[in-house]
């Protein structure tokens, strides 16, 4: 009874999957959390009861279609809310293939194939990336996969860390108070590592951005200076390469240049943006990535491969066995067949979920040039949309002029156009302000598009961003007028004052 009925649910699954929302279907139904409470209540409820008894098929099936109903249609060509999307269906099912098996990634014992296959993914990575590989790169492959880029990012910096101080993973910190570099446009990641590793949040020193949002590789030579003049012990910089919000890339040379003069270990946050390296037409933003001694890719983003999957390149992999190694003998016995292929105790984690095979099945079946046209694509559109601001007669004003995925944007009322932001009156900046919020929750509340707002210069902007191979120029001209349209009708509450 119970194969049939998981037989069914998967076919619900499988044909989701095949056949997402589309065209007219909403992006998403969006209920409050009551309302969501009250939809599952028809089915088999939300909460699991303290005497929880097992549930009739039939409610279960319909609780599924409820899950189905109620989720963000992230396949949908008008979610463009976030830098991940939904994801190519090959790596759903290689999703699943990794779940049929269930096993660890962390032996060869108890994953043979994926042992290899993972090898043969961060070996192809590093060679695109343009790593060195090792003579035994068979072995020892050139980094590992990390659950997610934050994870990734606190992995690197544990492995900067060690190679300042290497004796830190035994005695602790000697003392040295710490501090790492990055610009003020990267992601938050770099902060929470560094209140994990103990160092504290304030040890992360946020360098100036310029008007696109790269770091300024001369105020990072000051940075650096006046932290070690005030007593503090610099160990790292992390280069952004596609920063969340404009997409923008870190000249990755320059801070090579000033990694190596000044001895300090380089990791390149390239979890947006590295997947510029798979298009000939765009890899020259991530060109330096070459001389970093880490390198943390989320494939789950551009590439979309279900989240998550994350790969940490390290440039010297034999870095990682003394940074995260602890020798449990029961599992990572010495005298065990193929040990050396463990890759277990070269990281943090014990049981570790089979990413690589999604990537490695999606790689084999699209081909490098599958690869590229993803990224090719996502910037005409991003292109597309900037050329439709631009023609807009003022309706729509570009914040940040960025020549990637991202489009960042505000909409102008006919009275503030053309819009000169540094001379609006507060009263107007304020208004301007609250126009996105209530326009993605009208979106929302339609099901019309999701599209992403956040500050930029005080002010909240839209962010179109791609990561959806289905999305059209067609797509990208909707979702435009939708902005139009709610936002002349927002801008008319807010000049009320009854949007509150
Ligand atoms: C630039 C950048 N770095 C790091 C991360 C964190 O990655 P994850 O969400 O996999 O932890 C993100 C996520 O959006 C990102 O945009």
């Amino acid at each position: 009874m119970s194969e049939r009925l998981e037989q069914r649910i998967a076919e619900q699954a499988l044909q989701y999957v095949v056949s997402p929302p589309t065209g007219s279907d909403p992006v998403v139904s969006f209920g409050s959390p009551a309302e969501l409470y009250d939809v599952f209540d028809r089915s088999i409820g939300m909460k699991i009861e303290s005497d929880q008894e097992p549930c009739a098929d039939d409610a279960v099936l319909a609780a599924v279609e409820s899950v189905l109903e109620y989720s963000v249609h992230t396949s949908h060509p008008r979610f463009i809310n976030q830098n991940f999307a939904g994801p190519d269906p090959v790596s759903v099912v290689g999703d699943w293939l990794g779940a049929a098996l269930n096993t660890t990634g962390a032996t060869f014992e108890a994953a043979p194939v994926f042992t290899l296959m993972e090898s043969a993914v961060l070996n192809k990575l590093a060679v695109v990336a343009g790593y060195p590989l090792g003579e035994d790169a068979q072995e020892l492959p050139p980094g590992l996969f990390a659950p997610g880029g934050s994870t990734g990012t606190l992995f690197a910096l544990q492995l900067a860390r060690h190679r300042h101080q290497p004796d830190i993973v035994r005695v602790g910190s000697n003392g040295d108070r710490l501090c790492l570099f990055v610009s003020d446009a990267g992601h938050y990641a770099a902060v929470k590592s560094a209140a994990l590793l103990g160092i504290g949040m304030d040890a992360v020193i946020k360098v100036q951005t310029d008007a696109g949002g790269a770091m300024r590789p001369e105020a990072l030579v000051q940075e650096i200076e006046s932290a070690r003049k005030s007593g503090l012990v610099p160990f790292a910089v992390i280069g952004t390469s596609g920063t969340t919000v404009t997409s923008a890339f870190d000249d990755l040379h320059a801070l090579a240049d000033i990694c190596e003069s000044e001895g300090l270990w380089f990791h390149v946050d390239g979890c947006y943006g590295g997947s510029a390296l798979f298009s000939s037409s765009h890899r020259h933003h991530m060109a330096g990535v070459e001389r970093s001694d880490s390198f943390v890719w989320n494939l789950h983003k551009m590439m979309g491969m279900t989240q998550q999957c994350t790969a940490l390149l390290v440039k010297d992999p034999h870095q990682l066995a003394p940074c995260f190694a602890t020798g449990a003998n029961y599992i990572f016995q010495p005298d065990k067949k193929h040990g050396e292929f463990d890759s277990g105790d070269r990281t943090f984690q014990c049981a570790r979920r089979i990413d690589s095979l999604k990537l490695w099945l999606a790689w084999k079946v699209r081909g490098d040039q599958g690869f590229a046209d993803r990224i090719d694509h996502a910037v005409r559109m991003a292109d597309h949309t900037r050329q439709r601001i631009e023609s807009s007669d003022g309706a729509f004003a570009m914040l940040v002029k960025g020549d990637f995925t991202n489009a960042v944007f505000v909409w102008v009322p006919p009275e503030l156009r053309p819009l000169a932001l540094s001379e609006l009156s507060e009263d107007d900046r304020n208004r301007l302000h609250r126009v996105p919020p209530l326009v993605k929750a009208r979106m929302q509340a339609e099901g019309t598009a999701m599209v992403g707002f956040q500050p930029i210069h005080g002010v909240n902007t839209f962010r179109m961003l791609y990561m959806n191979t289905s999305v059209t120029v067609e797509d990208v001209d909707a979702i435009l007028a939708y902005i139009a349209k709610y936002a002349e009708e927002a801008w008319a509450t807010v000049a009320e004052g009854d949007d509150a």
